[in-house]
């Protein structure tokens, strides 16, 4: 071998037979075109892009991913198209930079679109890269993330671009239910683009930049006349409050993708592996006095249950999944006594805590996330019954309701029920009751189970009697006093095995904590079939 100054005073032009090291020209060459595709973007588009309050796909990396952790693949790919000007403008990484990472040590499979170079827009490329690493995500169990911010399909490649729109769909459907599938959307994503986060476990939208809509503001104005903003079409809180299409949402880029980062670290690697474990805390011995005063024994007395869930889990951390897209239920993913659980709530705090098509809808698609993914159900349950009203019924919230009994019924996966205070009707039932297949009921003394309230049973079944009775009212406080004594408190479930046990309050997270671990090995199986008919 040559000594180092010698090989630098003349390097060698082309590959020579017989010799490993690449030759200078070479080595400059390669130097060049790394450059090439780290600064894809024109100067003036990433300029723009940082004006707009937003960073470049690889800022958004650095963020997103362990320090030094990522791992480019395809890098130099770019497309090859030649009219509408593009054999002019090649740049590579064709507007995607693809790979893969890890994020608290743990390995993911990533793409970020890249506004600044064709608007991120999805050519055969483009798409071929995203094909690759949602395969990559497949094949090797690791959860796939998606940063999105693009034009869409990439107007100049026809047709292909909406191949490759097809190809990334099908992958998510695949990869469905066997790794977690994450979507990030820090910009626009429009048209049939919006579809690929709609098909994965979660998304997550940015106030001010994040946009999603089938047809743009003009369209929408060519059609129905209405002039609408981006924000108002398809805004983050448009989909955070309204629609329920975004999971979570945040003000910011950097709390975004630190959010991520945490849930993440909730999630299992893939269907087969166990969510990522912490230390035992040693619940089943914690007493929690505070449970005890946030539940107000009044049936009717509204109270947060987001604090009761506080108290449940470890360090009252959790992570809320639609926030402000049907608060009156809960759904969060948190750890408790060091096991990632999935918590579905009433809240009593909004609608009385009322389930109706919305919530019941929200509360199913977790609940199916939580039983693809082996992550174990805590119910904790409030409710006065299913919202009654021409509204509901003509929304659907049979169909919807549906749903939420439909992915319970299946889930087969660790359950524990909590019933706090009231538990009536319909509602009952669907929320992780033990005739649906919770594994183990739990009820705290003061609570209500049946059919429905006090009041509204004896109205149904004296109707009669009172209107003929001399003085209604007596007659109504006696029927009800009666019908409380009789039915209004847990021993008539728990005599019927529908209560596994009536527990002190103050001791519901250890209680719920011995149950899970009573649970751990849990397998349970459902028959054979190609798939089943849920009501969509
Ligand atoms: C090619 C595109 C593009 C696209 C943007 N660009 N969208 N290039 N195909 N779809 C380019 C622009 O020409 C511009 O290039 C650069 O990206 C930045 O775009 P601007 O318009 O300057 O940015 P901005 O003003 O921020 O507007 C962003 C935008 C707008 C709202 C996304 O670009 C837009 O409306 N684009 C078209 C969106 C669209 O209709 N896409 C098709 C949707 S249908 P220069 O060179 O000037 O920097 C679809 C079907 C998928 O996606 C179906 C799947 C089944």
């Amino acid at each position: 071998p040559r000594p180092n100054g010698r090989r630098h005073a003349a390097p060698a032009r082309g590959g020579q037979a017989g010799s490993s090291a690449p030759s200078m020209g070479r080595l400059r060459e390669r130097d060049a075109r790394l450059r090439a595709q780290v600064l894809a973007g024109r100067r003036e588009a990433v300029e723009r892009q940082h004006g707009l309050g937003k960073r470049t796909a690889r800022e958004r990396l650095d963020l997103l991913l362990d320090e030094g952790s990522f791992l480019e693949i395809e890098m130099y790919r770019r497309h090859r198209s030649h009219g509408l000007k593009m054999g002019e403008n090649r740049p590579h990484t064709d507007g995607v930079v693809a790979g893969s990472g890890t994020i608290f040590g743990r390995r993911v499979f990533v793409y970020a679109q890249d506004f600044t170079v064709f608007g991120g827009s999805l050519g055969e490329a483009h798409a071929a890269k995203i094909h690759k690493v949602m395969d990559l995500a497949l094949e090797n169990g690791a959860p796939l993330i998606g940063l999105n911010d693009s034009g869409g399909a990439r107007i100049q490649e026809g047709v292909m671009s909406l191949d490759g729109y097809g190809g990334i769909f099908h992958r998510n459907v695949r990869a469905s239910g066997v790794i977690p599938q994450i979507s990030v959307i820090l910009g626009p994503c429009a048209g049939g683009a919006a579809y690929s986060p709609a098909l994965t476990d979660f998304t997550f939208m940015v106030r001010g930049s994040a946009q999603m809509y089938l047809t743009g503001p003009d369209v929408v104005e060519a059609v129905s006349g209405r002039r609408v903003t981006h924000a108002e079409l398809g805004g983050a809180d448009v989909h955070g409050e309204l629609t329920g299409v975004a999971t979570f949402v945040h003000d910011d880029e950097e709390t975004c993708l630190e959010e991520v980062r945490y849930l993440v670290s909730l999630l299992p690697a893939n269907n087969l592996e166990p969510a990522p474990a912490a230390a035992p805390r040693g619940a089943a011995g914690d007493e929690r006095p505070r449970l005890a005063e946030i539940v107000p024994v009044e049936p009717n007395k509204p109270y947060d249950m987001r604090l009761v869930v506080e108290e449940l889990v470890d360090d009252g951390e959790f992570i809320e999944l639609h926030e402000n897209w049907a608060p009156n239920v809960i759904c969060a993913l948190a750890r408790l006594d060091g096991e990632v659980v999935g918590v579905v709530a009433n809240q009593p705090m909004v609608l009385a805590g009322v389930l109706d098509a919305d919530a019941a809808q929200k509360a199913a698609r977790f609940v199916r996330f939580c039983d693809a993914f082996g992550i174990p159900l805590v119910t904790l349950v409030d409710v006065p019954g299913f919202l009654p009203g021409i509204e509901q019924e003509h929304a659907g919230v049979i169909r919807h309701g549906a749903k939420l009994l439909y992915a319970y019924c299946e889930a087969t996966v660790p359950r524990v029920q909590v019933i706090l205070r009231k538990a009536y009707g319909g509602a009952y039932i669907v929320m992780d009751s033990r005739s649906i297949g919770c594994d183990l009921s739990l009820a705290w003394p003061t609570n209500e189970i049946a059919v429905m309230g006090a009041e509204g049973a004896v109205n149904v079944l004296f109707r009669r009697e009172l209107a003929a009775a001399a003085d209604p009212e007596g007659l109504r406080a006696e029927l009800v006093a009666e019908y409380s004594e009789q039915l209004m408190h847990p021993y008539y479930a728990a005599e019927r095995g529908l209560v596994d046990d009536v527990i002190d309050p103050v001791r519901t997270r250890a209680a719920v904590a011995r149950g899970l671990e009573m649970l751990r090995r849990k397998r349970a199986s459902t028959p054979q079939r190609k798939h089943g008919n849920t009501p969509l």
